[in-house]
């Protein structure tokens, strides 16, 4: 094991929550401190998005064949709705005196240490250059305008880093996790977004972590120190085909002789509490230039879904259930067959992963049609069966359940009150209808290379986005856990060494809608709405 390696292991076991005490975390919370959600930079020019909220006609259902949506003519107004349908809001939430935020995509917390960027070059509709998105205003600004004429270099990428304090602030030691989570729920929402308009996503993940730092400008003295972020994926959208776009090489001379514009404006937060183990691992975990395989399962036929709904829709009314109804009628079988079909890598939507599958999902059934409740594993990969079975308790039974699914049920009997607890006691994780942990291929992925710790996180987060949408096409709904015990679920499922982890958790059922909150509409401010201030 080399030293990063080492590193990054230590920060992974020092941060799992055990029952007996949670990880390193702030000791208070001054809420009025928290840093600012919506970055800006000071001294650019802005570019007005056009209007959001417009539909589109395509199903969420046609998303499963993306190849026979019309691809939309990139354009500014498509470009505007690929970032909002992404990583815009989705509405306002207001309960007395608070109000906040909600995106598209979800985030731990909250909290959106995700930062977008949008870089075009050779398009007629915007100068060729580098755009941070401000979801808040749904506008862009440049922040570096490219040299030259691009014209025979179309093309369209995006971005993504992180402010890992924003989720430190909050979550301390382990909020480095979440900001990974949150990585892989804003590539999936991005997915969902470009197939949407026709478009699909080319993850470009040869990329050094230094050189997307240098072409989104992170590596300049533009950020209050503890508040930079960090550079974490680069990806190609491709709007139709036979476009030439630029190469690494060619993006980064076009930033490196571009002009750069603006200032990071503080996230006016007083940095109380320190967390420099985050520093440390992000550093460990960091990724130089590589050579990807060209991997791709091959795509195959599943359970179609009934939802009737638009893909635009699902995305705006993704939410988290804060509450399910614990005495819910038993979900259909054909609906829960249909949400894990759909996390299989042989789908559209994980087209973009260009890897052998690394996570696989353990799953306590409570609520389901059909189905004895207990524990129900899915590997998502046939090649990591038998090591799952010789790691897992011998007495688990491994009985096939279902034809079309590689589904085995494993132990029969409630296990309502055991994922409650080992989710850090939320009743969601034992009221909904199923709820899972993803364990991931640990000790062999990362064993030599430190920086895929960060990729099985983003697995989990894209196979999360995958069940968030899901869910709600199914009519129902889900939420993410990122608080779980790490060890007691490792107990439960019988994995003794590192082999195999437990790095997120989820759980779908039927909300229970809090009547208190009051909902608003997501860019009512941008249109001459006013949020009333309920002061
Ligand atoms: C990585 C991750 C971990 C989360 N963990 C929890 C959790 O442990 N408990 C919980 O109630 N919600 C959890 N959530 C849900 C978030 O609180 C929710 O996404 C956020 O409040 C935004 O709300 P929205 O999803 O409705 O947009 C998690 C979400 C993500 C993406």
């Amino acid at each position: 094991m080399n030293k990063q390696t080492e590193t990054v292991l230590n920060y992974h076991n020092r941060t799992k929550h055990r029952l007996e005490r949670y990880a390193k975390g702030p000791e208070s919370i001054d809420w009025e401190d928290q840093p600012d959600q919506f970055r800006r930079f000071s001294g650019c020019k802005i570019i007005t998005l056009p209007s959001p909220g417009v539909e589109l006609e395509p199903l969420f259902a046609d998303l499963d064949t993306p190849e026979i949506i019309f691809a939309k003519p990139l354009n500014l107004t498509n470009a505007g709705l690929l970032l909002e349908l992404a990583f815009g809001l989705s509405a306002w939430k207001q309960y007395g005196p608070n109000r906040w935020a909600l995106r598209c995509n979800p985030s731990s917390g909250n909290l959106h240490p995700t930062e977008t960027y949008l870089i075009s070059t050779g398009n007629a509709f915007i100068e060729s250059g580098v755009y941070h998105y401000v979801s808040y205003d749904h506008h862009l600004e440049q922040r570096c305008r490219f040299p030259g004429n691009l014209h025979d270099s179309e093309g369209l990428f995006i971005g993504l880093s992180s402010i890992h304090w924003r989720e430190a602030w909050k979550y301390g030691e382990r909020a480095y996790r979440y900001c990974q989570h949150d990585l892989g729920h804003a590539l999936g929402a991005l997915r969902y977004a470009a197939a949407t308009l026709g478009w699909s996503v080319e993850l470009l993940a040869e990329w050094s972590d230094e050189d997307i730092a240098k072409l989104l400008g992170l590596d300049r003295d533009d950020f209050k120190p503890l508040e930079h972020e960090c550079p974490d994926l680069i990806c190609r959208i491709i709007t139709h085909a036979g476009s030439n776009p630029l190469n690494r090489k060619s993006l980064l001379e076009s930033a490196r002789s571009g002009s750069w514009f603006g200032k990071a404006d503080s996230l006016r937060a007083y940095h109380m509490y320190k967390w420099p183990i985050i520093d440390e691992v992000w550093i460990a975990a960091s990724k130089p230039q590589t050579d990807e395989p060209e991997w791709q399962a091959l795509r195959q036929q599943f359970i179609q879904s009934s939802c009737t709904l638009t893909a635009t829709q699902i995305i705006r009314q993704r939410r988290s259930a804060q509450q399910f109804d614990g005495k819910m009628p038993s979900l259909p079988q054909t609906d829960f067959y249909r949400m894990l079909a759909a996390v299989l890598p042989a789908t559209a939507a994980f087209e973009l992963w260009r890897w052998p599958p690394k996570i696989h999902l353990f799953i306590f059934v409570h609520r389901v049609e059909g189905l004895a409740s207990g524990i129900y594993a899915l590997p998502r990969d046939h090649d990591a069966l038998a090591k799952l079975q010789t790691a897992t308790l011998a007495d688990f039974d491994w009985q096939k359940v279902s034809e079309g699914l590689p589904l085995y049920l494993l132990y029969s009997g409630d296990c309502r009150q055991i994922s409650k607890t080992i989710s850090c006691h939320q009743s969601i994780a034992g009221d909904s209808a199923f709820s899972l942990g993803m364990i991931a291929e640990f000790s062999e992925t990362i064993k030599t290379t430190s920086w895929l710790y960060r990729r099985l996180f983003w697995e989990c987060g894209l196979i999360g986005q995958v069940l968030y949408l899901e869910a709600e096409a199914a009519g129902i709904r889900g939420t993410g856990i990122g608080c779980y015990f790490d060890d007691s679920m490792h107990e439960i499922l019988g994995f003794k060494d590192e082999q195999f982890q437990s790095l997120y958790h989820f759980t779908v059922g039927k909300p229970l809608e809090d009547k208190r909150l009051e909902t608003l509409p997501a860019y009512g401010h941008l249109n001459g709405i006013e949020l009333v201030d309920p002061n």
